[in-house]
């Protein structure tokens, strides 16, 4: 709650960035001309945040099950990927945003990584939004991850198994220079989570809207952060 009473903006949002396929199937063309579409609503989005207060945004780009869609649908994601990390790197380190990747990169081709450390290298003094791209990013598989580096500390006498708990296992995900999300939206009217960050929504708030994410705007993003001001978040306590 700011003075006025009014709770203020979430200060990290994630989004699901959900629909591109069915966008693509309406108008008769393939799924790939969606995610396209869907790339090319990213920058409106991310450029929105300031105004509205959002300091960290978190979206979902490719999850650690996407693998399963075909071969050509997959490689043309990753060209996708690519391609968009080149063209927009200027833009974001001009613009002030700071980029961050989560998820498991081993399975990702070496020149996309090479690209998403190089982003993330050219705008680490950035600090106006904290973008960060979940890419080849499963919320079981962070947690399996993190706990097997855990393992590993515990293993060579670094950390007292006694001494374990949220906290620690929270400082090996991938996300633990980030806020907990306060607010995750999912696009294209699926009300699930689809494995995104499970751990750090214990207590986010969720909206569901049924826009497919290439036609979700700047200004139906303002409303829906708009809405969450309104809401009472309670965090297991009695309201005071
Ligand atoms: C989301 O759109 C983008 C990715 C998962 C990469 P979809 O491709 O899932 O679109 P729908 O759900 O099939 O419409
Ligand atoms: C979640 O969407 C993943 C991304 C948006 C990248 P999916 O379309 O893959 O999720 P499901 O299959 O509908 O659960
Ligand atoms: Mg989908």
């Amino acid at each position: 709650m700011d003075g006025t009473g009014l709770r203020s903006a979430p200060e990290h949002v994630a989004i699901i960035m959900d629909g591109n396929g069915r966008w693509a199937q309406a108008r008769g063309k393939p799924r790939l001309f969606g995610h396209h579409a869907g790339a090319k609503r990213v920058r409106e989005i991310v450029e929105a945040c300031p105004d509205l207060g959002v300091k960290y945004l978190t979206i979902f780009a490719f999850s650690t099950e996407n693998w399963k869609r075909t071969q050509s649908e997959v490689s043309g994601l990753m060209k996708l990927f690519k391609r968009y990390l080149m063209s927009e790197t200027k833009r974001l380190v001009s613009s002030g945003v700071r980029v961050r990747f989560i998820g498991d990169r081993i399975r990702l081709d070496e020149t996309l990584v090479a690209l998403m450390d190089e982003l993330e290298l050219l705008t680490c003094d950035n600090d106006l939004v904290h973008l960060t791209v979940a890419l080849n990013y499963g919320g079981r598989d962070e947690v399996a991850r993190a706990t097997k580096r855990l393992s590993r500390e515990v293993a060579a006498g670094r950390i007292d198994p006694e001494s374990v708990d949220a906290e620690t296992l929270a400082r090996f995900l991938d996300t633990y220079v980030l806020p907990d999300p306060d607010l995750v939206i999912r696009t294209s009217g699926e009300a699930r989570i689809s494995n995104f960050l499970l751990w750090q929504s214990a207590y986010a708030e969720y909206e569901f809207i049924d826009t497919l994410w290439p036609d979700f705007t700047r200004e139906e993003f303002a409303s829906v952060i708009s809405g969450y001001a309104v809401r009472e978040r309670r965090f297991g306590a009695v309201p005071g």
